[in-house]
């Protein structure tokens, strides 16, 4: 009896383990931080989940789109499993966003960009252009919104640079704290978060 009590609360402890250790992002995968608070680089971005590709193209923006022009999203594999499971962003999570230009064609580009290719007229990757990546820790961004710190790792053809430093919140997050569908991020442009979240 008393042993069946006591195991009876190990199972409670180890459930109750496994759900707040979840909840406190004890098993996500971690951004790494130099000293001076910048963060590095991720590695392997382009394994990560695969969630969406908005595309603002520089020929539909008077040239010079904010973010050219295709902005193909990642989440880490830990976070997208944590998602999937709890329809949350963990604490811990990672996003990236990969600018990627559209494809200069051998057929000529329309002044909008586009080009005609095997499969019809439209918008082709190129080359890759630039790496944002956000970050959801409450703790280490105690004073932004959400928890939520955004950094760039350059505007430009790799290789990217290896740290960046968080932006004022005004730059970045005061604009996904407003229009952002769930948290902070566009899942309202990410049909793989959506079709996951139970
Ligand atoms: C004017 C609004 C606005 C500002 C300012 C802004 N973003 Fe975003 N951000 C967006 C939108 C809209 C998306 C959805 C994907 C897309 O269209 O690129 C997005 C998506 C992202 C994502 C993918 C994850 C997510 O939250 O959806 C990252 C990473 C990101 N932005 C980084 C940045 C960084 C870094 C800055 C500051 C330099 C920044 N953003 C400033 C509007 C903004």
């Amino acid at each position: 009896m008393l042993r069946r009590t006591i195991s009876s609360m190990f199972v409670v402890a180890l459930t109750l383990a496994a759900t707040f250790g979840s909840a406190n992002g004890q098993d996500i995968n971690r951004a790494v931080f130099t000293a001076d608070g910048k963060a590095q680089i991720p590695v392997n971005w382009r394994q990560w989940i695969y969630v969406g590709t908005p595309v603002t193209p520089n020929g539909l923006n008077k040239g010079e789109a904010p973010f050219p022009e295709f902005h193909n999203v990642y989440i880490e594999p830990s976070a997208f499993a944590h998602y999937s499971k709890t329809g949350e962003f963990a604490e811990g999570t990672q996003i990236v966003k990969e600018l990627v230009l559209v494809r200069k064609s051998e057929n000529g580009n329309e002044e909008d960009g586009s080009s005609s290719e095997v499969s019809g007229r439209g918008f082709f990757q190129g080359e890759f252009q630039g790496l944002e990546l956000t970050v959801k820790d409450t703790k280490r961004f105690a004073k932004e919104p959400g928890g939520w710190a955004y950094f760039s790792f350059g505007h430009k053809p790799q290789p990217y640079e290896k740290t960046a430093a968080a932006f004022p919140t005004d730059s970045c997050n005061a604009c996904h704290d407003a229009n952002a569908a769930e948290d902070f991020v566009f899942t309202q442009f990410y049909p793989v978060l959506r079709a996951a979240k139970p």
